[in-house]
């Protein structure tokens, strides 16, 4: 097993800066696994949003590779993630995708746990049965502006710096009262990093993207990590809306790990419709009092992108399912109290994403045929348009050195 982390370490190391990654970083088994252990398993992910779990008992529940996950909102309202294992001989205690319980019971023999986890009934276990050491196994749990953050390690990263640097700039848009007007799972049959690769730069949105180009500006300052401070356009566009209390500049962490930036639109475009006007006629959001705020983009490595609108908001969740296959889940957010038919029509205000996504789904499946060639070799990307991309693989090369180092000398440690 060392033997195989050195080598993944000694690739990365080696790895030709500005270039794509070397075949089997896309394709192979044992390196999906590696980036399971060391990334997924380790770091903070995006599940899904507060306003999903409205009421308490409420729950929904996801599968992060091997992981069953079960988020529940408790008695006292509080938002939790559970290892959806039960305690007894190991079962998956909740079953379905969402549903609503006052109690989790298990479905092989009825161990009964509380909302938060606690054991309540182990029935039959005899009298000397300490039900307090067979809880379910806690699951680290963040909320922050409308978005549920889990992370599965024992020692989960700060949290934090996340929230400190994301949250002003989701606050204004008050997601955590939204509902959730439609969603879409899409699978693309690709590797989770050319999800991402693919989301990361806008270099092939005129060529594939004909619905999303005619309100998102393709310009690498709004759709790359650099350049946006030197643009006049989106300077202005940062103080105005600045100046009506809307975070909007620029900000990654030093890391590279996260990002937030509120971009313009296209001129005269507020929303992504075919038309450019808003599709939802009911404001997202009473604390946004002007027009024209363009989009908040916010990433989150390695699960989640968004676009945060004046009048909806759009999250992504990046879900890997095995080296070459990855869910992309869509959600659509409007106002809790907008109406479908009367404050928006479904087709009108979903037909951009779900065209730009399947095209997106073509686009990473024809890359990832591409790359299973023997014949594949690391290319260029374009530093001109692919600054994101090159951002996204330093990002992930940086990490998994660190954490592949990082192992190491526990490993020497130990010995
Ligand atoms: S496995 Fe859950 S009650 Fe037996
Ligand atoms: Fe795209």
């Amino acid at each position: 097993m060392m033997e195989f982390r050195n080598q993944v370490l000694r690739q990365l190391k080696n790895r030709r800066e500005g270039f794509s990654l070397e075949q089997p970083f896309y394709t192979d088994p044992e390196y999906f696994k590696l980036d399971m252990q060391m990334i997924w398993y380790r770091d903070w992910l995006f599940v899904g949003h507060d306003c999903e779990l409205p009421k308490k008992g409420a729950y929904f529940t996801l599968q992060i590779s091997d992981y069953p996950v079960v988020v529940v909102r408790g008695k006292d309202d509080q938002i939790r993630a559970l290892h959806n294992t039960c305690r007894h001989r190991g079962s998956r205690v909740c079953t379905k995708e969402h549903g609503s319980a006052v109690r989790l019971v298990c479905p092989y023999h009825q161990w009964t746990y509380e909302l938060d986890g606690s054991l309540l009934v182990g029935r039959q276990m005899g009298a000397d049965f300490d039900k307090s050491q067979f809880g379910m196994k806690k699951v680290h749990c963040e909320s922050v502006g409308g978005y549920i953050f889990i992370c599965l390690a024992n020692e989960a990263p700060d949290f934090a710096p996340v929230r400190a640097a994301i949250e002003p700039y989701m606050k204004p848009h008050r997601l955590s009262e939204a509902k959730v007007a439609h969603q879409s799972t899409i699978i693309e049959k690709g590797n989770w990093k050319l999800v991402w690769e693919n989301n990361r730069e806008c270099y092939h949105c005129a060529g594939n993207h004909p619905e999303l180009c005619r309100t998102f500006p393709e310009a690498p300052s709004v759709t790359g990590v650099a350049g946006a401070i030197d643009d006049p356009v989106i300077l202005e566009h940062w103080q105005r809306c600045e100046a009506a209390n809307l975070p909007s500049e620029f900000n990654m962490s030093p890391d590279g790990q996260f990002r937030v930036a509120r971009m313009p639109l296209i001129e005269g475009a507020e929303s992504y419709t075919m038309s450019g006007r808003n599709a939802v006629s009911r404001k997202l959001s009473d604390d946004v009092t002007i027009d024209g705020i363009g989009t908040m983009l916010l990433f989150h490595y390695p699960t989640t992108w968004n676009h945060m609108l004046g009048d909806h908001a759009i999250s992504f969740r990046v879900t890997p399912i095995g080296p070459e296959e990855t869910a992309v889940t869509t959600k659509w957010l409007v106002h809790k109290d907008a109406v479908e038919g009367v404050d928006y029509n479904l087709e009108e205000l979903t037909h951009v994403w779900n065209m730009t996504n399947d095209q997106d789904r073509q686009i990473v499946e024809e890359n990832a045929f591409g790359i299973r060639s023997p014949a594949y070799e690391p290319g260029p990307y374009s530093a001109m348009h692919e600054g994101g991309v090159m951002q996204f693989v330093e990002w992930y090369s940086n990490f998994m050195v660190g954490r592949l180092q990082g192992e190491q000398a526990k490993l020497s440690v130990v010995a």
